[in-house]
């Protein structure tokens, strides 16, 4: 197949007819057993027990249903998958090559199902995006033109349908509203934002909102697990990111043009999304910034340098990030100021008790993460605050690995400050937001100087502007504070409850699959944990555990995490950490646990 096979959107000599490819598939799809989404083989043949159907809390399902596994209607809107390979309209040629079967051989997949299996393609058709299908055609394939570029015999393998066909479509209809799905090739005014309720849809219709999940690793099909470190972005990102290069690229709040009007716009219209998806009051409480880091660092730099002295006591959970250990070591080691530290108990879970025991008249800040990014532990954050208010201190809540799995609602927890990344939840890196009380903002002092964050400047005197604006020097990072607004956007849209009920479903399959491998020790094991598995394996460094994940295309992270505290705390330097997102599977766990199952001692 040529290049300009894909730009003509002509059928390659020797590929079927595409509603006998479909009905092929179906055929495939309706053979296979009625797994939870896992073609697996049973433990005799080496691969992980399946359970029986299990449902996710909170489905919705009616008592007796079948759970995740049991296909549901199908969805207003919503192609069955296998359903689509025709294309539905001439405008978009292209799609009916990008939507048929993959016709490449591939490797045998880890759980023994040949990776060769036609492979039926999502659930909508062509009109939803080439990128759906793996095509690495900047500008997507032929769609606005331009030829897809050719590729090299060595280049990954980039396989037109689902790539990797060894899993069938997650057969589980998870709750997922979506008009995100609307990143059509016409390009929108601005891509839209949410507003609408939508119709549930499935897990795989979700997927196909990330063309990088289609990528392939080592000839198989990637499988995400590493979201606590970065997460992927979805189409409607990269889109809004692309129209904000094309149509409104300008410095923001100076320029008497057009375009200048429109950057700025779009920038404040972002800080408009990031205040209403945290619930403050104003916009004027917002601060962009490049991350978490930065944030605390200005907290840190700015309302501790004013409000830390000597002999003050400023206190951190044993879970923290070192992004919210050492800004706070650097102040205290400046002003003379101690750091004390709430234990955790043998689960991963601060000790209230114990903190109860550390608050003073000494504590002037409680910094604490809402959720461990090493365990996965969630923290009650909100009695943190509400202790730390009763003992006349501030609050902060790094909220990093907690907004894209959970709601924040900054008023009612109550903290003075609460600052996230932008990339942990589908937006752009290099992108952030601090949360801080209006009152409280006016009262702290700039911590850099320079432009945008003057009302006035002489050589004897600088007037500055007020917040959010007095903490935002220099030209910032605009786009991507854009791209934030429309992942927060498209969080919304997906609604961040069915995101959590749904990864807490994950999680649980998959911690119930981990305790079944010989030599795996899990640690952080708290009730109540967000999707991240941390654990250790005898007999292979962690190291080499990720190695093994590699081949096969699955991307854990492994390391101390940047926490290294916690992990000592629990007698280790390192942990293979997978940390799932909404858009992974049960299939891709048991991935996962096929090769954990290869590797366990044997013996045990
Ligand atoms: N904080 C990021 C992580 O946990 C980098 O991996």
């Amino acid at each position: 197949m040529t290049t300009s096979d894909v730009a003509s959107g002509a059928l390659p000599a020797g590929l079927p007819d595409p509603a006998v490819l479909a009905q092929l598939a179906q055929q495939f799809f309706a053979a296979l057993p009625g797994t939870v989404g896992s073609p697996l083989p049973g433990p005799a043949a080496g691969g992980v027990p399946v359970p029986p159907n299990p449902q996710p809390p909170g489905l919705g399902l009616p008592p007796g249903s079948l759970g995740p596994a049991t296909p549901a209607a199908i969805p207003f809107g919503v192609t069955p998958p296998g359903l689509n390979l025709a294309p539905t309209s001439p405008a978009a040629p292209a799609h009916v090559l990008a939507s048929a079967p993959a016709r490449l051989p591939h490797a045998v997949a880890p759980n023994g199902v040949p990776d060769m299996a036609l492979s039926a393609a999502p659930g909508y058709d062509g009109r939803q995006g080439s990128h759906v299908l793996g095509v690495p055609a900047p500008g997507g394939l032929g769609l606005r033109g331009a030829p897809a570029p050719a590729q090299s015999p060595d280049a990954p393998l980039y396989v037109l349908g689902l790539g990797r066909t060894a899993t069938p479509p997650e057969p589980g209809f998870y709750f997922l509203p979506d008009t995100a799905i609307q990143r059509g090739h016409a390009r929108p005014a601005v891509p839209a934002a949410a507003a609408e309720a939508h119709p549930p849809f499935d897990v795989n219709a979700v997927r196909r909102d990330f063309p990088i999940l289609q990528e392939r690793v080592n000839g198989r099909q990637l499988v995400w697990f590493d979201n606590a470190a970065t997460t992927q972005k979805p189409q409607a990102v990269i889109d809004r990111l692309s129209h904000f290069y094309e149509h409104e690229n300008s410095n923001i709040h100076r320029a008497a043009h057009e375009l200048a009007a429109r950057a700025t716009d779009a920038y404040e219209g972002a800080r408009e999304t990031v205040r209403r998806f945290i619930g403050a009051g104003s916009v004027d409480e917002i601060v962009f910034v490049r991350g978490t880091t930065e944030a605390i660092n200005l907290v840190a730099k700015s309302w501790g340098a004013q409000n830390i002295g000597a002999g003050d006591e400023i206190i951190v959970s044993h879970l923290e990030h070192h992004a919210n250990i050492v800004p706070w070591q650097q102040l205290a080691a400046e002003k003379g100021a101690k750091i004390r530290v709430i234990p955790v108990d043998d689960h991963g879970q601060v000790r209230l008790d114990e903190y109860q025991k550390l608050l003073s008249d000494k504590t002037r800040i409680v910094s604490v993460t809402q959720v461990s990014n090493a365990l996965g532990t969630v923290v009650p954050v909100q009695q943190i605050v509400q202790m730390a208010r009763r003992a006349g201190a501030r609050a902060l809540v790094d909220g990093a690995q907690s907004v894209s799995h959970m709601r924040v609602d900054v008023k009612a927890l109550d903290a003075d400050f609460f600052v996230f990344s932008g990339h942990k939840i589908f937006g752009p890196t290099g992108i952030g937001a601090l949360y801080a009380r209006r009152e409280l903002l006016q009262s702290m002092p700039p911590w850099q100087g320079g432009g945008n964050m003057i009302a006035d400047v002489t050589f004897e005197h600088t007037v500055y502007q007020g917040p959010p604006a007095r903490f935002e020097a220099g030209t910032g990072n605009i786009a991507d504070a854009v791209g934030l607004g429309a992942a927060l956007e498209y969080v919304e849209r997906l609604g961040i409850e069915n995101i959590g009920r749904y990864e807490h479903f994950l999680l649980e399959y998959a911690t119930h699959h981990l305790k079944t491998i010989p030599g795996l020790r899990l640690i952080g094991t708290a009730p109540d944990k967000a999707s991240v598995l941390s654990f250790v394996l005898e007999g292979h460094t962690t190291q080499s555990v990720g190695n093994a994940f590699n081949e096969e295309g699955i991307a854990v992270r492994t390391g101390h995490h940047c926490a290294q505290p916690i992990l000592r705390r629990f007698g280790v330097e390192a942990t293979v950490r997978a940390s799932l997102a909404f858009y992974n599977t049960c299939a891709e766990v048991d991935r996962m646990v096929a090769v954990l199952r290869r590797l366990a001692p044997r013996g045990r």
